[in-house]
């Protein structure tokens, strides 16, 4: 039996077979639509999130199949003190699979560590995002054609922001691949990435300023400064709005830089950007089911 802990849990050939299948599912939606019937996906989020829920479950519902759950840890028997372990023992008899959502780094794993079906991290507090990470490659992989030879630029809360540690780890495996993150001081990239970065000898440029960075960049990965992991709501308001991305902007980039935002935006992109055609964010959303579909199949190990 399989989890899905951290995007490295798959080799780069297994990558390969998970994003066929999702172009697959893209391509012929009704040959899926049976696949799961009979199984059940249980969701346990012990965290907001509507878009990475509603995502796993309109998932397993599109393969035929149905879901459970909480999205609420006050809902839940967390809030009588229950731990992950027992919480998934009990799910175990109930689902078939499970993605949870976690504030604690690693409580995912815990949970994978005593369960008898497959378990999906679907974020954990500052750590890892494994399944934003599949869809943001996904995206990539169909809009520019490739993984390899490219520079993206990460902006934003590159401190916090667990999207951004997983697509980097994820990234690294990848010919080529030039790194620029952009973030005021207070929001750089963990020291640990660094050093990961330094010994693999992968280029990367810590930058301040988004204007000087992106006229060479092949993807611009936006991201939200995450409130909930401040600890003075003072640092929060000043750093909020330190990147906007707006018509001026763009108008630096090339004509085929894309856009990737794991969402939900706040201020950091103008509205007036939607409508740029290299504003992939909302095309990206759709990936996010593709792939998750072809996540669930293969760890519930249904061939089609
Ligand atoms: C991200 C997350 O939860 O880390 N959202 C998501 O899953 N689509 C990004 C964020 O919340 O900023």
């Amino acid at each position: 039996m399989r989890h899905l802990m951290s995007p490295l849990d798959f080799t780069v050939d297994e990558l390969e077979k998970l994003f066929t299948i999702a172009q697959d599912i893209e391509a012929n939606p009704e040959k899926y639509s049976h696949a799961c019937e009979g199984k059940k996906l249980a969701t346990c989020f012990y965290e907001p999130s509507t878009r990475t829920r509603l995502s796993f479950e309109a998932a397993m519902l599109n393969l035929g199949g149905k879901v459970l759950g909480f999205s609420d840890a006050n809902s839940s028997s967390a809030a009588k003190g229950e731990s992950v372990s027992d919480t998934i023992r009990v799910i175990s008899s109930f689902a078939d699979i499970c993605a949870m959502r976690h504030p604690k780094e690693g409580a995912p794993m815990v949970a994978a560590s005593r369960s008898s079906i497959p378990v999906i991290n679907a974020g954990d507090g500052g750590h890892q995002h494994p399944t934003q990470t599949l869809t943001d490659l996904l995206t990539i992989r169909s809009i520019k054609g490739r993984l390899s030879n490219f520079t993206i630029g990460l902006c934003g809360d590159l401190k916090f922001g667990r999207t951004v540690h997983s697509l980097i780890n994820a990234l690294v495996r990848y010919e080529n691949i030039n790194f620029i993150f952009i973030s005021p001081e207070e929001l750089t990239i963990p020291e640990y990435i660094i050093e990961m970065l330094k010994e693999k000898n992968i280029p990367y440029r810590e930058v301040r300023k988004l204007e000087d960075s992106i006229p060479e960049l092949d993807i611009l990965y936006m991201t939200r400064v995450q409130k909930e992991r401040f600890f003075n709501e003072e640092d929060y308001i000043r750093l909020k709005d330190y990147y906007i991305l707006d018509k001026e902007k763009m108008s630096l980039a090339k004509s085929d830089m894309i856009v990737l935002h794991p969402l939900p935006r706040v201020n950091e992109i103008s509205v007036e950007v939607d409508d740029d055609p290299r504003a992939v964010y909302f095309k990206q959303v759709q990936y996010g089911v593709y792939v998750r579909m072809a996540l669930l199949l293969t760890l519930l190990e249904i061939e089609i």
